[in-house]
Formats: structure tokens, sequence, C-alpha cells
């Protein structure tokens, strides 16, 4: 059955027909077009499809579209100023915290939300923080020093 819901997206409200069973992943994606959420395992185990929910890092694969109506959406698309990099984005391409890509925006997207809560995380903390969030081809050790260049820049 198709309802019409009204999400909040990157500051934007947008109103559309969603199914019952649509994820938020797929009307992110499919509808509203941002190519930053990205689909992999598509259950809960990768975190490459990672949004931001009222500021907290969730797995959108996971999430029904008509369960985040009222909720803050942040996609990657939300988080710089459309014409230059955030300093999370730009730490990663100076610490070289990417090759593929995948995984990047979700990667971002928690690092973002682990600095807001912890603006100087320990490194043991910031490995469990982004434990939900798997990359297959960087190094794991390149994404963290991204995260310690990124809260040199961040750090309030
Ligand atoms: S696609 Fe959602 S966690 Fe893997
Ligand atoms: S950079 Fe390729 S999966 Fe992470």
């Amino acid at each position: 059955m198709k309802r019409e819901i009204t999400l909040r997206v990157n500051n934007k409200n947008e109103t559309l027909a969603v199914d019952d069973a649509d994820s938020l992943l797929e009307v992110l994606r499919d509808r509203l077009k941002l190519w930053s959420v990205r689909e992999s395992c598509g259950v809960g185990a990768c975190g490459s499809c990672t949004v931001l929910l009222d500021g907290r890092p969730v797995s959108s694969c996971l999430l029904l579209a008509v369960r985040s109506t009222g909720r803050e959406i942040t996609t990657l698309e939300g988080l710089g100023d459309g014409q230059s990099l955030h300093p999370i984005q730009q730490a990663f391409v100076n610490e070289r915290a990417l090759q593929c890509a995948y995984c990047t925006p979700g990667f971002v997207l928690s690092v973002k939300a682990l600095l807001d809560e912890l603006p100087h995380p320990s490194e043991e903390e910031a490995k469990e923080y982004l434990s939900g969030n798997l990359c297959r081809c960087a190094g794991y050790a390149e994404i963290l020093r991204a995260v310690r260049s990124a809260q040199e820049k961040t750090a309030r």
C-alpha cells in the first residue's frame, strides 16, 4: 500500500508516496537520487548505506522510510557547502584513506557523528565507533589518520 510521507532530508522537506515496505535506503537513492547512499550487504552489516538520523549514524537499509518521518536525515550531499569539501572529506583525501570510495560516504558520516559526540576521541574510541563501517580496499590505518587529521580541523 502506498502512502504519502514527508521526510526531512539535508534540511529540505521531501514529500513523496512510498510503499510501507520501502527502506529508507531505497527512497533516498532511487527516489531522491542521493547517490552517496550505497547498498552493499543489505542486512546492516557493512555501513555503506550509513546516513545520520538526528545526528546519529544508522544503516538506512534496515530502516523503513515510513518510520523515518519527523527526523533530521543527513546524507553526504548535506554535509558540505556545495562548493568545497567538508574538512572530514578533505582529511580522507589528504590521508589517502580511500581507494574505490564505495565505503567512503558511510565512513565520513560516521566520523562526523563521532567528532560531534567526542571531539577528541582516543584511537580505541574511534575504532569502536567506526566498527560498523567496513572497507574492503583502503587501509584502516589511513582511515584512522584521517580521523585524527579531521579532528584537528574540527575540534571545538
Ligand atoms: S547495505 Fe546497509 S549495512 Fe550494508
Ligand atoms: S575504499 Fe574501497 S571499500 Fe573502502
